[in-house]
């Protein structure tokens, strides 16, 4: 009997599974949305597309780009638009990246939504100064084994504007067995100042898409395209403490702040941690001491998790949480920035939460 029920199951569980692929080579192959009107902002920006792609790629298409730090594959939940006029249900893969009051006000993620009618959308105004831009790869450098800081110069338009600490979303080209040209987050690591040029520092994942591309592809030369400038993490105009805290290619976002703040000849007290597994990891050490010269009050403490048992050094080992203690002088007066893998920053925060810092602002790469 068991048996049966369990044949049974497995057979319609089959026949569903068949039904839904096929209505989704229907829909790929036959459906024909024809023009569709997208509004924003009330008529703020108004114009036609084809129907059928995703709304994060037809607004991009007409110049108009949304964060989308996962490039579309619907992890990440930063593609959020307000839809002024309902479309339809909410998918399942939207739902874990909307809260109670978003679900209630129309919030939906861009990357998830097929344009098929007319769309009426509420964006903030600020996404309208996101521009494209074409550069060519002006030098890249081997911070680490697996760590790279890529240059790239501006063709056009010639000069960005932004604030240290902000990202861009890279583009990739197609190579080797990988047919998808795909788009994912970096923070700028060069200053504002520097108009004319970006710099990336981008750690290989291994069989990432983007990260194998720019680590074993890309070369001096190269054209190469990204849409920017996005994000909120930038460092708060206050006179409080400042607690950094990063691991890996973490570093990119302060790396430009520190040369904002040299720049501004600042005077706040700022405390740099940056977790690394050992020796081999550690980057940028000497640019880190230049700032320790040139700011007015800047340490810089590298922390190693698994120092080599033969090697001779002499700073800090362990993890960042448990020492961050020593480091705060009056929570009161302290802001945390964090950067790097959600692991870190997960721990990082709920530590700076329990000594006291309430402003923790933080860009997680993961
Ligand atoms: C706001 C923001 C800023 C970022 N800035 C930087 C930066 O300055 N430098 C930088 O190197 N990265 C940065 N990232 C991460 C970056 O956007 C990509 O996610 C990362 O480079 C992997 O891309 P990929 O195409 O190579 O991997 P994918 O092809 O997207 O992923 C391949 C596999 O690796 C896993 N994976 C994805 N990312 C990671 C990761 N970081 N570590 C371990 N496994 C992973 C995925 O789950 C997947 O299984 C940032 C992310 C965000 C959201
Ligand atoms: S682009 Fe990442 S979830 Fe939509």
């Amino acid at each position: 009997m068991i048996i049966l029920i369990i044949n049974n199951v497995v057979i319609l569980a089959g026949i569903g599974g068949f039904l839904a692929m096929l209505l989704v080579i229907a829909d790929y192959f036959l459906a024909n949305y024809g023009d569709c009107n997208i509004d924003i902002n009330q008529g703020k920006k108004k114009f036609t597309v084809k129907g059928g792609s995703s709304l994060l790629s037809s607004l991009a298409e007409k110049m108009v780009f949304i964060p989308s730090a996962c490039g579309g594959k619907g992890t990440c939940g930063l593609c959020k638009v307000k839809l002024l006029k309902e479309i339809g249900p909410v998918l399942p893969t939207e739902k874990p990246y909307l809260d109670k009051d978003e679900l209630k006000n129309g919030v939906r993620l861009s990357c998830q939504i097929k344009v098929k009618q007319d769309i009426f959308i509420h964006i903030p105004e600020a996404l309208f100064s996101i521009k494209k831009f074409r550069g060519k790869v002006e030098r890249i450098i081997d911070y680490t084994y697996d760590i790279k800081g890529v240059y790239i110069k501006l063709d056009e338009p010639k000069n960005i504007e932004f604030k240290a600490g902000q990202y861009v979303q890279l583009e990739s080209k197609k190579y080797g067995k990988v047919k998808q040209v795909v788009s994912r987050a970096y923070s700028m690591s060069s200053p504002p100042f520097e108009e004319d040029k970006i710099e990336l520092i981008i750690r290989l994942v291994p069989d990432g898409i983007m990260t194998n591309y720019v680590h074993k592809q890309l070369h001096q030369g190269d054209d190469i395209s990204f849409t920017g400038p996005y994000g909120e993490f930038f460092i708060r105009d206050s006179k409080a403490d400042m607690i950094f805290v990063a691991g890996g290619s973490g570093m990119a976002p302060f790396k430009s702040i520190l040369a904002d703040l040299e720049k501004q000849q600042s005077k706040r007290r700022i405390v740099y941690l940056f977790g690394a597994r050992t020796e081999k990891d550690l980057f940028l050490v000497d640019e880190m001491r230049h700032f320790e010269d040139t700011l007015a009050d800047f340490t810089f403490i590298p922390v190693l998790s698994q120092a080599d048992e033969d090697s001779d050094w002499k700073g800090k080992k362990g993890y960042i949480p448990p020492i961050l203690k020593d480091y705060v002088k009056d929570p009161d007066n302290t802001e945390g920035y964090l950067c790097g893998s959600p692991g870190l920053l997960a721990v990082t925060e709920k530590e700076m939460h329990k000594l006291g810092i309430k402003n923790v602002y933080y860009d997680s790469f993961g």
